[in-house]
């Protein structure tokens, strides 16, 4: 196990020890691929959600928030092509009966490759790979795994099936009894309850074209593969944004989005090196041009957002299967006939980002195992979550030094003081130097010291996570000490 697999496992245990994740079920085994998120994870996912749908819509004039139903009628999925191609090359093991997506397996080869040096070998196989999914050339595929030896993780062997697609969407039944009821899915995706209310909000909420339609929720996939804890789940949730153009504008569009994404990764002080784009090659049924904002995480670079220049195809779709117009009408001025542009379907750009992948980001990012050298020399070892302020599940801990002589009754007045603003913490059990470290390690940038002094001059002791800093302020400045931070 290499240093940084460790380091993932740590995260993991982390997670669950402070109530940011739990497997789904646990006292049944779990759950395959799903897991639960508990205090403090609800609390993160909630703020890390709130501040893309703030940057997007608040800070955007031209883009609404829906909030579409997970379930749709079934002929969406027709029609949006996932029926027909949501779906990944798979392969079988015959000794070990494990399944692999293709990618996945040869992607692991190359990690191997890139691992002992050989980063040139990894490049060309991932390239070779690139270019026989883009030509769906399943047979040249299947050689390609066999003439690197590649085996399979249980087994050990290289007794492979031939390689089919399989596709992702999980089905159910509408309606009381099974013989009249429909087949639905559960949405892959939540794009499509944008594209399909697309008439429904330019109306209500009267845009002009460019403008966007942003939704956050959940989304479902039959992953084959799906481990690496919540980088791939069969439940998860999606921010996605569509955008929508004057048909020849989405070029600059694409690249518009593909640039604003990354800074809004950025404004959350991101390291920058960890970022990089990855274009694609082989684009998805929908797609015109497409890449991933990729970002390290401890198991490698992996995709964290996509960004897709997605044409006319799924209005164009929905106009097709519905019967119904998805045109808009534009009656700004073509400069070059001097006319309004008129009637058309617009073209989109969408970001969409994984809600519980951009989490994962952020625990990856903000996880530290320090290292503290005491005063008389000796060592000891702190855990921190460097989460950033705005986004951390507890913005304050208010921590009264002992029980009594009248500290809780004026850390309870600050708690009150702060509470409608932001999330605190109130505690007074245990050692001052025991509560903090438990703050640090679920990422609270701010604790507050009431002692004795506090009673005297109305000061309390401000310490600071990351710097671990403490210094001496006025009770009443307290709010807008954390306010300032975390706005
Ligand atoms: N509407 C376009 C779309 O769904 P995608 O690249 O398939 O595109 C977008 O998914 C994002 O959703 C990914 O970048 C990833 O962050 C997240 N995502 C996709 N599958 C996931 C899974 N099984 N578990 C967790 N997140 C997932």
């Amino acid at each position: 196990m290499t240093t940084n697999e460790n380091k993932f496992q740590e995260i993991i245990s982390h997670a669950k020890e402070y109530g940011f994740v739990f497997p789904s079920s646990e006292i049944y085994d779990g759950l395959s691929a799903v897991y639960d998120y508990g205090p403090y994870g609800s609390e993160l996912k909630k703020n890390i959600r709130d501040y893309w749908w703030k940057s997007m819509t608040q800070m955007h004039e031209n883009i609404v928030g829906i909030d579409a139903a997970i379930f749709m009628h079934p002929t969406t999925w027709k029609a949006s092509g996932h029926v027909d191609n949501f779906s990944d090359p798979m392969i079988d093991n015959r000794d070990s009966n494990k399944r692999y997506r293709v990618d996945h397996l040869i992607e692991g080869l190359a990690d191997k490759l890139k691992e002992a040096g050989k980063t040139k070998e990894a490049d060309d196989l991932i390239a070779e790979m690139d270019r026989l999914l883009a030509a769906d050339d399943f047979s040249a595929l299947k050689e390609l795994i066999a003439a690197n030896n590649i085996v399979c993780s249980i087994s050990g062997t290289g007794n492979w099936t031939d390689i089919r697609q399989f596709n992702l969407m999980f089905s159910t039944q509408l309606g009381s009894v099974a013989e009249e009821a429909d087949t639905i899915y559960l949405r892959p995706e939540t794009a499509q309850g944008i594209f399909v209310n697309f008439l429904n909000v330019q109306k209500t909420s009267r845009m002009r074209i460019p403008f966007g339609i942003a939704q956050t929720g959940k989304a479902f996939r039959n992953e084959i593969v799906a481990r690496q804890f919540i980088f791939r789940m069969r439940e998860f949730e999606q921010m996605e944004m569509q955008f929508f153009v004057r048909p020849g504008t989405e070029g600059d569009w694409y690249k518009y989005w593909k640039e604003a994404r990354l800074q809004w990764h950025l404004s959350l002080g991101t390291s920058p090196e960890k970022y990089r784009y990855h274009d694609h090659v082989k684009l998805a049924h929908y797609a015109k041009e497409a890449c991933d904002i990729e970002f390290e995480f401890p198991i490698g670079f992996k995709e964290v957002e996509g960004i897709h220049s997605r044409s006319d195809f799924d209005l164009s779709q929905h106009q097709l299967y519905s019967k119904k117009k998805m045109q808009y009408f534009d009656n700004d001025v073509d400069p070059a006939t001097g006319k309004p542009f008129g009637n058309y379907i617009p073209y989109v750009v969408e970001t969409s980002i994984g809600l519980d992948r951009m989490f994962l980001l952020i625990l990856s990012e903000s996880y530290e195992e320090e290292t503290l050298t005491k005063e008389d020399g000796s060592t000891d070892k702190r855990v921190v979550l460097h989460i950033p302020a705005k986004i951390a599940p507890v913005k304050l801990a208010i921590l009264p030094l002992v029980k009594k002589d009248g500290l809780p009754e004026i850390a309870r007045e600050i708690m009150n003081d702060c509470k409608p603003h932001f999330r605190c913490f109130y505690e007074e059990k245990d050692a001052i130097g025991k509560r903090y470290r438990r703050q640090d390690a679920i990422g609270t940038p701010f604790c507050v010291t009431i002692d004795h002094q506090t009673k005297e001059d109305q000061t309390v002791t401000i310490r600071y996570r990351d710097s671990m800093q403490q210094e001496r302020v006025p009770l009443s400045t307290v709010r807008d000490v954390v306010l300032k931070n975390i706005s």
